[in-house]
């Protein structure tokens, strides 16, 4: 009998094993063939001009819309995961230093990896956040070029993106959002220019950077890094409803909400929010009460 019994568990465990190898074989070819994909897209080129205005609108940009996070301050790259099972990811070094962009990358390959998603080869960059970018201005994609290609060479070598058993899993369940390409709309005509204003229409504009963790409604939910905080809601049913411009402009630049509750940068991007000028954030704010 307890022959039979053990026969028994051991033929159900071989089994679960087996469904289990399969399970991943099928998620890491999938994922494979996403990410070998090649894509067929027009590149509209763009003049990049390079006067000192510009610069500093592109350092501007860089700094407010996440790329130092996981690029670094200085553009050298920079890991934001290591998780033996989710995997190790790191931003490129995006100068010219050793372990830099290859000699040749143009404007043409700038304006591949962030209106498309797409590396030289016109094969999906993994994790770069392109989505929340390829809808920005003519003028300000130009500007954010024009202060990358001025960014002094660093000497840093950075292992190229690779993703553990469960960070394949997850991207194959489409649980991480691991090939921007695809969420975007590669025909896209951006506008030449948006004007800075503080009116709810900027503040819409702004809000791209918000949509990729707070969803497209800004209604939030799950967090984009499995098994991260949720995603609070910053329309006017959140808390937000509740809150004045000015705590509402405290709380991006210190992390902190009027009820005492300090988050994470790691959670929430304050440091970066707090970068925003005043009239950024009034904008943002304006935008957010109309939702
Ligand atoms: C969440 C992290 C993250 C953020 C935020 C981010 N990037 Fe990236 N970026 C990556 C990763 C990872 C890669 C490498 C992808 C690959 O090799 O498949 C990458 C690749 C790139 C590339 C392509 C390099 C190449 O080899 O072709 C450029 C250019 C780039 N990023 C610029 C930016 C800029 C500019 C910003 C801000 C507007 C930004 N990134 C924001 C993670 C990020
Ligand atoms: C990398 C993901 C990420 C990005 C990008 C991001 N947020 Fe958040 N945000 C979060 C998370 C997660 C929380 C909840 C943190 C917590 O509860 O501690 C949060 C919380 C907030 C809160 C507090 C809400 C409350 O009810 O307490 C506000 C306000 C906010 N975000 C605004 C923004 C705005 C505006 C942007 C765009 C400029 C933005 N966030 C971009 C992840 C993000």
């Amino acid at each position: 009998m307890l022959r039979k019994i053990l026969k028994w568990t051991g033929g159900i465990i071989a089994t679960l094993i087996a469904g289990a190898a399969i399970f991943y074989f099928v998620m890491r070819t999938q994922v494979n063939n996403r990410r070998d994909k090649t894509y067929d897209v027009q590149v509209r080129m763009l003049d990049i001009p390079s006067d000192s205005a510009t610069m500093a609108d592109g350092a501007h940009i860089y700094a407010t819309k996440g790329c130092a996070d996981c690029h670094g301050d200085n553009g050298g790259g920079n890991f934001f995961l290591e998780d033996p099972m989710v995997g190790t990811l790191s931003g490129t070094n995006l100068t010219r230093g050793k372990g830099g962009r290859p000699a040749g990358y143009g404007d043409r390959e700038w304006l591949l990896a962030l209106r498309h998603g797409l590396n030289a080869h016109n094969k999906p960059l993994v994790i770069m956040p392109s989505y929340e970018y390829y809808q920005m201005s003519d003028h300000d994609i130009a500007s954010l070029v024009a202060y990358l290609k001025s960014m002094p060479p660093v000497d840093h070598e950075v292992p190229a993106p690779a993703l553990g058993p469960l960070g394949t899993i997850l991207s194959g369940l489409d649980k991480l959002p691991l090939i921007p390409a695809e969420k975007i709309d590669h025909a896209f005509k951006s506008p030449a220019r948006v004007e800075k204003a503080v009116s709810p229409a900027y503040g819409q504009y702004l809000s791209m950077s918000c949509t990729g963790c707070h969803k497209p409604g800004l209604k939030g939910g799950e967090s984009p890094i499995p098994g991260g905080t949720p995603v609070r809601d910053i329309t006017t049913a959140g808390n937000l409803g509740k809150w004045s411009m000015p705590e509402f402009m405290a709380v991006m630049r210190t992390g902190k909400t009027p009820d005492g509750r300090q988050m994470k940068n790691e959670d929430m991007p304050w440091k970066m929010t707090s970068k925003y000028t005043d009239d950024e954030l009034q904008a943002l704010y304006l935008y957010l009460k109309t939702l």
